[in-house]
């Protein structure tokens, strides 16, 4: 019997206390989530349990047990409030690699009641500089490996004031910085954790949008009840299982169902910190009998072209239940996984680092239409709105843009200092309302950027983004960003970058530049731009291709026309090309 039971019947007896209940938390308890998912699982009595699985490169492996995760996140806890003096609500960027320390320094994060601000650790200097800036980060948490990246920067970050190095070589750190070995620390058994309040802030999260640099979601500690909930309904996650989430927490995946959902249930997670090798994920699948697993598509395509051979070379008869996001789950791929995982089929969610926590879901028990996104989580209100006037779309299959009723527990609360940004997601009477009124409006909606319809039996099929955002293999990557970067080439004097579309990844980033003169296009040259953006920005970034171009089209006021460019990619009609051009 799946957690959820019926779908149907959560429609209607669906209220807000529903995820207390289930997680039987009375009011008066601890809501701070650091303490919710450690130190309360002791509490009832499931300290030894094992809390995270984990391997890495090589044969490295290390367990622990939620008492594990409790006092070595007091220890993080402990160093940050007591040490470090980082105060309530400063930022405090954890940047490493998928190893043991970044998921106990999260904990301790947030126990301390600072904000935690993963960021994806093959990030480049100038990835992580933008994030940094914008945040006001006062603390970083890495490792020897990426500190080199924080100390290129580190003259242009007033406010970072403390780097912190978690694991490498003492003697290598630099005068200013510290070394803090967790493992190697006193263990701390006692911490008092922030006294949170629902509001407290809790986690920032940046994410692209098609203008502008990345911008910062800010969530709080009550996100965590919308978390843990469909984790249960939706991960059907149970205390026995073990359960794999193969997203890095520097995107917003890894920590709502990597680390926040799954813990706050008392649920084993297992991490495998190695690159993509299918025989390797079906090792660690069979080795520790993980029976959820939550991947992405591109994961499941490249899966796919392994081969079957290789799945039935490993037992995975564990798994009973499989779940994706972060991009369109093609209907081949639910169907390929439901033959050869024994009738188990990828389950597609669809949400975003905005919303927090799972939106348009297939549910345990619910028939899946292999394609679809299925249909809107109880207690949220869902619906496709005309692309023109902005009403409910009531037609079945038209296309709309995929909107929300806001005010749900893990919705952001803004995007940091950028109120103007943030009002623009909502559409009806906007003005004069505070960005607490915005989100807890019934009369508004919230739109995600994204286009989709709704069949006649209430299930969305998504159609496409709503803007030049690219998605590349489930991470998005912001156009504006990587042309900021191309330019500082000191080749390029113009750049559009644009997705194109791709088998595997969907999209990959595709540069069309124009060159400053004394350069010409050359095979040399593409390649010193796909490495300058690598390593300023990161793999995901790097374009793919290069067009060298005389010029660029643009609009009469001179601004580039991405949006044509992209359309020249996809295939698209170009159309009239004044309906192309971008305010
Ligand atoms: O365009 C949609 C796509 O990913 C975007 C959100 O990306 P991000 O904020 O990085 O969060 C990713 C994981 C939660 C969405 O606006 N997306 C996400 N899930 C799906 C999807 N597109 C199609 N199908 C999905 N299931």
């Amino acid at each position: 019997m799946s957690n959820i039971g019926s779908y149907e019947h959560h429609l209607e007896d669906f209220d807000s206390e529903i995820a207390k209940r289930e997680l039987d938390w009375k009011e008066g308890e601890l809501l701070n989530i650091g303490h919710m998912c450690s130190d309360r699982i002791c509490q009832r009595g499931h300290g030894d349990r094992t809390a995270l699985i984990w391997e890495g490169f090589g044969d490295k492996s290390a367990r622990y047990t939620f008492n594990d995760l409790r006092v070595l996140s007091n220890g993080f806890a402990k160093f940050i409030r007591d040490d470090l003096g980082v105060g309530v609500g400063e930022r405090v960027c954890i940047f490493m690699d998928k190893i043991p320390s970044l998921y106990l320094s999260f904990v301790g994060v947030l126990k301390a009641g600072a904000v935690a601000q993963p960021l994806f650790s093959a990030f480049g200097d100038e990835s992580l500089e933008v994030r940094l800036k914008s945040a006001g980060t006062t603390a970083i948490l890495t490792t020897q490996k990426h500190v080199k990246k924080v100390r290129k920067i580190l003259d242009r970050l007033p406010d970072l004031r403390h780097v912190v190095v978690v694991e490498g070589n003492p003697d290598k750190l630099k005068e200013a910085e510290r070394f803090f070995d967790v493992e190697a620390a006193p263990r701390v058994e006692e911490f008092d954790s922030f006294r949170a309040d629902p509001e407290s802030r809790s986690v920032i999260h940046y994410t692209s949008g098609t203008t502008g640099q990345p911008k910062g979601a800010q969530h709080v500690h009550n996100s965590i009840w919308s978390q843990a909930l469909t984790a249960k309904w939706v991960l059907d996650l149970k205390e026995d299982d073990v359960y794999w989430c193969t997203a890095d927490p520097g995107w917003v995946t890894g920590t709502s169902y990597g680390i926040i959902g799954p813990w706050a249930l008392g649920v084993t997670q297992a991490v495998l910190d190695s690159g993509f090798i299918a025989a390797r994920w079906y090792r660690f699948l069979q080795d520790h009998k993980v029976t959820v697993w939550y991947s992405a598509p591109t994961a499941i395509r490249s899966l796919m072209r392994e081969g079957e051979e290789v799945v039935r070379e490993h037992d995975l008869s564990a798994l009973r239940h499989l779940a994706s996001v972060g991009e369109p789950l093609n209907a081949e791929a639910v169907i390929w996984s439901e033959k050869v995982f024994d009738g188990k089929a990828f389950h597609d969610t669809f949400w975003q680092t905005e919303t927090g926590s799972m939106m348009i879901c297939n549910y345990p028990g619910m028939p899946i239409k292999p394609g679809s996104m299925g249909k809107p989580f109880p207690g949220i209100t869902g619906a496709v709105l005309d692309l023109k006037t902005h009403e409910p779309v009531t037609e079945p299959g038209k296309v709309g843009l995929i909107a929300f009723r806001p005010g749900w527990p893990a919705m952001f609360r803004i995007y940091w200092n950028q109120e103007d940004v943030y009002r623009s997601k909502f559409v009806g009477q906007t003005d004069g309302r505070t960005p607490d009124e915005l989100r807890t409006a019934d009369d508004l909606w919230y739109v995600s950027g994204d286009r989709a319809s709704i069949d006649k039996d209430g299930y969305y099929w998504f159609v496409g983004r709503d803007d030049d955002v690219i998605n590349t293999g489930g991470h998005l990557v912001g156009p504006f960003e990587i042309e900021s970067a191309l330019i500082e080439h000191e080749a390029i004097a113009e750049a559009a970058a644009v997705g194109k579309p791709d088998p595997v990844n969907m999209e990959v980033v595709k540069a069309i530049v124009t060159l400053n003169p004394g350069y010409e296009p050359s095979g040399d040259l593409e390649l010193s731009i796909m490495n300058f953006i690598r390593k300023t920005l990161s793999p995901l970034a790097m374009p793919q291709e290069i067009e060298f171009k005389d010029k660029l089209p643009k609009t009469r006021s001179g601004k580039i026309l991405r949006r044509y460019l992209r359309a020249l990619e996809w295939g698209e009609d170009v159309g009239d090309l004044s309906t192309l051009e971008e305010d």
